[in-house]
């Protein structure tokens, strides 16, 4: 597992931008995994500005969604649908069709879950993944615990994982209690990962996976079963 640390906020979302710019320019028709959360917004940022300067494009890449709440429409400004347009689709040259997110209102979410899997294949799998990463070390919505799903499912938000993405919702009886998400092995799968994480309150989750000992306790550690893992964090991510 590589660790590059930016002195802050914007200084890691450059350098995690310019580690994604790279891999476009190898690859310009990529599969490229995305996340959502706040921590990847500043490379989002940063992306949309070497796309209008162009320095990258977008048109030939496919992208798909490390997972989506459940239910939720993706109409509802708290999707990942919607958070996908708003903080990157909507302002680059991407042909949204290419987009893929998982379908929030799938009537049968294991058959969406099962299709999921199916795209993935079918697109030759995912170059790059991006993540960000838990407080408890959840990666996507893969959350702690004694066992851990390998493929795309459904899955129960812990109660820490409510409380936090409570601060997008106007309340905490908003948030969905569910959600669909790639499983471990889905991710472990793609040829390259990046994990971004910013801030104090990630350090726990940070030093656990980079300390390598594998622990379903804290998801993020079987990261550490793939190699080709780059992590792009802040200072205070990191600081002992
Ligand atoms: C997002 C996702 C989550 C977040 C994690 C960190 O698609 O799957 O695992 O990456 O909750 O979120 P932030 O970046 O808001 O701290």
């Amino acid at each position: 597992m590589r660790l590059i640390v930016g002195k802050d906020y914007s200084d890691m979302s450059r350098l995690a931008a310019g580690y994604v710019k790279k891999e476009i320019l190898k690859k310009s028709n990529m599969v490229l995994g995305l996340a959502t959360g706040s921590t990847p917004v500043g490379m989002y940022r940063e992306l949309i500005d070497m796309n209008r300067k162009g320095g990258i494009s977008f048109k030939d890449i496919t992208t798909v969604n490390l997972d989506e709440y459940y239910p939720i429409e993706s109409t509802n400004s708290q999707s990942y649908r919607y958070f996908m347009n708003d903080n990157l689709f909507d302002h680059i040259d991407i042909d949204k069709a290419k987009t893929h997110v998982l379908n929030g209102m799938a009537e049968d979410s294991e058959k969406e879950c099962a299709s999921y899997e199916d795209l993935i294949s079918s697109l030759g799998g995912i170059d790059l993944q991006v993540l960000g990463i838990g407080r408890n070390g959840h990666i996507g919505f893969n959350e702690p615990g004694s066992q851990l799903y390998p493929y795309t499912h459904k899955t129960s938000l812990e109660e820490s994982t409510i409380n936090a993405n409570s601060r997008f919702f106007s309340s905490l009886e908003e948030v969905p209690r569910h959600a669909l998400t790639m499983g471990m092995k889905t991710i472990l799968n793609a040829r390259k990962i990046i994990v971004l994480a910013s801030g104090k309150e990630k350090k726990d989750a940070v030093r656990r996976m980079l300390e390598e000992m594998i622990d379903t306790s804290c998801p993020a550690t079987l990261l550490t079963l793939h190699n080709d893992v780059t992590v792009f964090a802040t200072e205070d991510a990191v600081e002992r």
